[in-house]
């Protein structure tokens, strides 16, 4: 790694903040992070995100993966969240974000790509279910996360308790906001299955990953206030095993 790529490396109390002048460089990281991981154990459980932030990512992902000698063929994804009540073919499912960015390009078996089941009749049954999944196959070794507006990550809204397991979670009014864009007007889900914040932090590694000017506020509240309930992504400072991968857009009020 080359000192010039960062505008600013910082570490709080053991969890590492980098800010990239190019987002291009950032995506570059994140993405030599999870070959390393594939390369090292090609068995390896990958906690992936959704999002606008995450396509640049999955493009390079299925572009690079081959020539860096990295194989998905041994290797299970889980991802973090799914709008309740979406068949996992509609539009606008994660399921269908996941096929077309990175599921149809890679050369992963798809009985190990797994995603929360929307259109579950019971969601909380599939909730639990997806937590024993992922505990099943001994936990993630590498979590990628973006954040919300409101500082969520997964779908974990203000409020949920740092030691939630995966769970049916009720959109917070800034969630809604944020991602009616999506849908039609007055179609967007009100509910979500996602992986808890407990979860998440068992991960053996996270990359936290916020591009562009729109998370530079969140990005300040989560990095200079103490960790409390209501910025769900704080529940990560302090860990050593986390890095917050930042463009200098998304950092533009922290240096
Ligand atoms: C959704 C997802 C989150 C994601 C967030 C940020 O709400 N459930 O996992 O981090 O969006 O999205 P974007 O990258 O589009 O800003």
């Amino acid at each position: 790694m080359h000192k010039t790529k960062y505008v600013k490396e910082l570490n709080l109390q053991g969890t590492k903040v980098l800010v990239y002048g190019n987002p291009s460089d950032l995506f570059k990281d994140a993405a030599k992070e999870l070959f390393k991981t594939l390369k090292r154990k090609p068995a390896a459980n990958i906690g992936l995100a959704t999002g606008a932030t995450f396509i640049p990512f999955y493009k390079l992902v299925s572009s690079r993966y081959k020539s860096e000698g990295a194989s998905f063929r041994k290797a299970s994804t889980f991802n973090l969240d799914e709008y309740v009540g979406l068949e996992k073919d509609s539009k606008e499912s994660y399921h269908t974000y996941m096929r077309t960015n990175l599921f149809s390009k890679i050369d992963i078996n798809s009985r190990n790509s797994h995603v929360p089941d929307g259109s579950s009749k019971d969601p909380e049954m599939e909730a639990t279910d997806y937590e024993r999944k992922i505990s099943r196959h001994g936990g993630i070794d590498i979590q990628y996360l973006g954040i919300g507006m409101n500082g969520h990550i997964g779908f974990n809204e203000p409020k949920t308790p740092f030691s939630s397991k995966t769970h049916v979670v009720t959109l917070s009014r800034a969630t809604i906001r944020q991602n009616s864009r999506y849908f039609g007007k007055g179609k967007m889900p009100r509910l979500a299955i996602t992986v808890g914040i407990g979860t998440i932090l068992k991960s053996r590694k996270i990359i936290v990953i916020a591009t562009g000017n729109s998370k530079a506020r969140i990005v300040k509240k989560i990095l200079t206030g103490r960790p409390n309930k209501l910025i769900p992504a704080s529940a990560l400072i302090g860990s050593r095993n986390v890095t917050f991968m930042l463009d200098k857009n998304s950092a533009a009020l922290i240096i």
